[in-house]
């Protein structure tokens, strides 16, 4: 999909030690679980209420964490210490839509196969329950009762140690990844020229799509796609079918998935590259690089979120738009109206990937730093994490009437945020690697390679 040719070929000795790291971990989580058996379900297909029709299928990320298989529910992987992994395949006979081929790719030979037709037909082929720890959705229960019922179990030590080892990315994923921001970059090519040609947000949206060859349904998230004083709403998705007159701004939010791992970038591009909003986005590229360098082993996620609160105001003090020092913006809660939400999250096999709060494989929750409530993002950073890094500056109103009412207007220019608030705010995001030395941008090189 989408890859060199000799893409595939590379990825089988990764992908062999891929797999002997997700057999080491689950030897491990069976061991704390007192299980014999991992028993991972694809998941089901999901029907909106009183319809026929379904929602697009989202598979169970644990069973993708084991072998690129994204579109084929009902079907089951099976692990027990020392043996062959099972993968039970549903092909079901079905001449409405189109049957998921015979499995093919560099992980076959890794697996016994086992074609099933209907989802049933995997009870005979899986381990007794009793021994099993079985991860899925609800839904993948299998086998009414008083029959055979085979139901996910989900028990918290497995999941608490499989999740919290996800933090730590195979090379065999960091090349999916790498792959998935090439995919991404061509997206927000075609949606730069595509702002740029004056088309709406819808026909930006359809533009990135096209590059990327995905849809709603493949890619990792929703694209949030905004022009002018929409870049204000964090997560807007409303995509307005007519350009506004004039532009002046566009702030994307788009990413790309491959083999089940996701992209998460960020772009704003002023129209007129002249204009002193063009200055701001680079000043907030320029800090946002620097965050980025600053992804080292031993660093702790909050400490990074917490000197982006103070860079940011450092940019908004250079500009004009607010009075006081940073230390006083940040100290007041200024900045919070200003910068909302977190610096990033951890990414992976989820766009919001698993255990950014975990304080072990055995559980516990390392909070937020008081006054900061959406970051997704506790731990301190270990070589083969993977996490966004993604400054924003916003002109909210809602926010900004906050600061008011907090006795805090004194703070804010508020010519100067009537100067910007046309133009909604500015979110730069990239994908960092964690590494042994520096830090690893994930995100940068794709661009520079797409030139
Ligand atoms: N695109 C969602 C996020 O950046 O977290
Ligand atoms: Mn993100
Ligand atoms: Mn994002």
């Amino acid at each position: 999909m989408n890859a060199p040719a000799s893409f595939d070929t590379d990825l089988v000795p990764l992908y062999a030690d891929h797999l002997a790291t997700m057999k080491r971990r689950a030897d491990e989580a069976l061991v704390r679980g007192g299980f014999d058996h991992l028993v991972v379900p694809s998941g089901t297909q999901h029907w909106q209420v009183f319809d026929d029709r379904d929602y697009p299928y989202a598979v169970n990320p644990q069973f993708k964490a084991w072998l690129p298989l994204t579109r084929v529910p009902y079907s089951w992987l099976v692990y027990t210490p020392g043996e062959r992994p099972k993968v039970i395949f549903y092909q079901p006979f079905d001449y409405w839509h189109v049957v998921p081929d015979a499995p093919s790719g560099w992980w076959v030979d890794h697996f016994d196969i086992h074609i099933i037709r209907k989802p049933d037909e995997a009870l005979a082929l899986l381990p007794p329950a009793a021994r099993s720890a079985i991860l899925g959705e609800p839904q993948s229960a299998l086998g009414a009762a008083p029959g055979p019922h085979y139901a996910p179990n989900n028990p918290e030590p497995v999941i608490q140690y499989l999740e919290y080892q996800r933090s730590y990315k195979t090379p065999y994923e960091i090349t999916l990844m790498r792959q998935a921001q090439r995919l991404a970059v061509r997206g927000h090519r075609a949606a730069e020229a595509a702002f740029r040609a004056g088309q709406s947000e819808f026909g930006i949206h359809m533009a990135y799509c096209a590059a990327v060859g995905q849809d709603a349904n493949d890619l990792p998230y929703g694209n949030i796609i905004g022009l002018n004083e929409h870049a204000a709403v964090l997560h807007y998705t409303e995509l307005q079918r007519v350009a506004p007159d004039p532009l002046r701004s566009f702030l994307i939010d788009a990413g790309a998935s491959f083999h089940g791992y996701a992209s998460d970038i960020t772009r704003t591009h002023a129209y007129d590259t002249g204009s002193e909003f063009q200055a701001m986005i680079d000043a907030v590229d320029a800090a946002q690089q620097a965050m980025c360098a600053g992804v080292r082993s031993g660093v702790d996620y909050r400490q990074l979120h917490v000197d982006a609160h103070l860079t940011l105001m450092g940019i908004l003090k250079d500009f004009g738009v607010i009075a006081v020092s940073p230390e006083a913006a940040v100290a007041t809660g200024v900045s919070a109206a200003f910068f909302p939400h977190g610096l990033g999250h951890p990414i992976g096999l989820q766009v919001h990937d698993v255990a950014g709060f975990a304080a072990s494989d055995r559980g516990g929750r390392i909070e937020r730093p008081a006054g900061h409530p959406y970051l997704r993002m506790t731990r301190v950073l270990e070589p083969g994490m993977v996490v966004t890094i993604e400054p924003g500056l916003y002109f909210i109103d809602l926010l900004l009437d906050e600061v008011k009412k907090n006795g805090h207007a004194a703070s804010v220019d508020w010519s100067r945020v009537d100067a910007f608030r046309p133009y909604g705010g500015i979110r730069i995001e990239d994908e960092v690697l964690c590494t042994d030395g520096d830090a690893d941008n994930l995100t940068r090189p794709a661009f520079a390679e797409a030139g």
